[in-house]
């Protein structure tokens, strides 16, 4: 048994990419944490990452060679998985059985979005994390929004108290592309911008409607109607600089580069509820766009994340390399382009980590758990198979259990 309070949370990663640098620059913002350990196929990755711990002083980081010596360690109490997505399981089951026989002190595990790639999959995470008795957390950076944050904590207070519960959250998330050739794969990322993106709007929907304190349970899912299409990828052109820029055939192989959703719930009053949903990656605009609505009797609240304040103009007699220092996904360098002063704040990570952290030195359940991580995928898969077959799918829905998306299956499987 491990005492709890303890003074400091000592975090090892799993990964050292893309999302594990965004959550340094989160973790800056959070106190009572130490990043102690990483473990990442390549050496020169986790080192640019242990280097990176020690330029923003998150304590004494070591890199490992492999899962086991980053579980075994004795300054390692939990692990934050930020590998892809067709990694999960096999690390979470050699997580198990590290803590299950005894060779691990590690008591807690985040995992980044998406929990798994089926219903199957993440039922397995959960049950690898109940059995070996961790406190788990899924990090769905969108509830942690600042936005987010504050607008449902004014709404719930001042609007829907008085006038009456909201009844429709809109859900946008937007960009050109991801940077990996394994999200554009359906079979190792689970499916295309619909499990990648859609994952978030579907959540961060489901929180703004669910009053403050109450438990996920309050909602019950009552239907998803989906629909998936290519819109801008597919295009022969587009298609080569895929295979140019990341080896991927998406000619052949394609997933989906749009897709909409509208999920319905019931409250415990019977009233309906509604979340809508789109999510795209065939959006080119300055940079990542994220668009909240949440909409009731008497009010509304809205966000758009490319509605910044601070802009910055640069004329074309500027000129420079590419980057992504103004806003993520960035698409120019020239103009007036929005500027988020914050992202790691605005977007999420600061106060994610911050709860996760807390939660798990105090050994508190985290508002987001394994188990909102199925829920998700649950959703999602809803959403995949009504695509799939045109119809809408009725929640209980035991044909998801087993259910794969079509752009996930084998060739032959299709
Ligand atoms: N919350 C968000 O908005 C958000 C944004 C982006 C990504 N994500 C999620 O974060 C996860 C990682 O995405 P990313 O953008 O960081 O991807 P990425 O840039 O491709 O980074 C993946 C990292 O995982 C490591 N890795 C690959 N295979 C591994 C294995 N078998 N065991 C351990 N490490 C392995 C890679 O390093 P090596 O090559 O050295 O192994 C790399 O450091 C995904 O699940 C993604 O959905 C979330």
């Amino acid at each position: 048994m491990v005492d709890l309070p303890k003074p400091r949370l000592r975090v090892g990663f799993v990964g050292s990419g893309f999302i594990a640098h965004f959550h340094l620059a989160a973790m800056v913002g959070v106190r009572n944490i130490d990043v102690t350990g990483v473990y990442s196929r390549s050496a020169e990755n986790r080192n640019r990452l242990v280097a990176k711990v020690e330029q923003l002083g998150l304590g004494q980081c070591r890199a490992h060679e492999s899962l086991e010596s980053l579980f075994q360690a004795d300054d390692v109490d939990a692990i934050w998985i930020l590998s892809p997505n067709y990694t999960r399981l096999d690390v979470m089951r050699v997580l198990h059985k590290e803590v299950t026989a005894g060779r691990s002190k590690v008591f807690a595990v985040a995992c980044e979005k998406p929990l798994a790639r089926t219903v199957g999959e993440a039922r397995e995470m959960l049950r690898l994390a109940q059995e070996a008795k961790l406190n788990h957390g899924y990090l769905e950076n969108q509830v942690f929004c600042t936005p987010v944050l504050r607008g449902k904590e004014i709404i719930w207070r001042r609007a829907a108290s008085t006038t009456g519960r909201p009844y429709l959250a809109r859900a946008a998330e937007e960009h050109s592309g991801p940077h990996e050739p394994w999200f554009w794969q359906g079979d190792k990322q689970g499916g295309g911008v619909l499990s990648d993106m859609m994952c978030h709007s579907v959540e961060v929907g489901r929180h703004l409607l669910t009053a403050p304190g109450a438990p996920r349970s309050s909602l019950k899912l009552k239907t998803a109607n989906g629909q998936v299409a290519n819109l801008k990828w597919t295009r022969p052109h587009y298609a080569d600089q895929l295979r140019e820029r990341f080896g991927v055939d998406y000619r052949n192989r394609p997933s989906e580069d749009f897709a909409r959703g509208t999920l319905t719930f019931e409250d415990e009053d019977g009233n309906a509820l509604m979340v809508e949903a789109s999510t795209s990656w065939a959006y080119v605009g300055a940079g990542l766009r994220i668009q909240l609505e949440l909409l009731g009797p008497e009010y509304a609240m809205e966000f758009n994340s490319l509605s910044t304040g601070l802009k910055i103009f640069m004329s074309r007699q500027v000129t420079g390399s590419e980057g992504e220092d103004l806003v993520e996904k960035q698409n120019a360098e020239q103009g007036l382009m929005p500027v988020l002063e914050d992202e790691a704040g605005v977007y999420g990570y600061t106060d994610e980590n911050r709860h996760m952290v807390e939660c798990f030195r105090t050994g508190q359940t985290p508002l987001e758990t394994f188990e909102d991580g199925l829920g998700v995928v649950e959703m999602l898969m809803g959403l995949y198979l009504s695509a799939e077959t045109g119809r809408t799918v009725h929640f209980p829905a035991p044909e998801l259990e087993d259910y794969v998306p079509v752009v996930a299956r084998s060739t032959a499987e299709r």
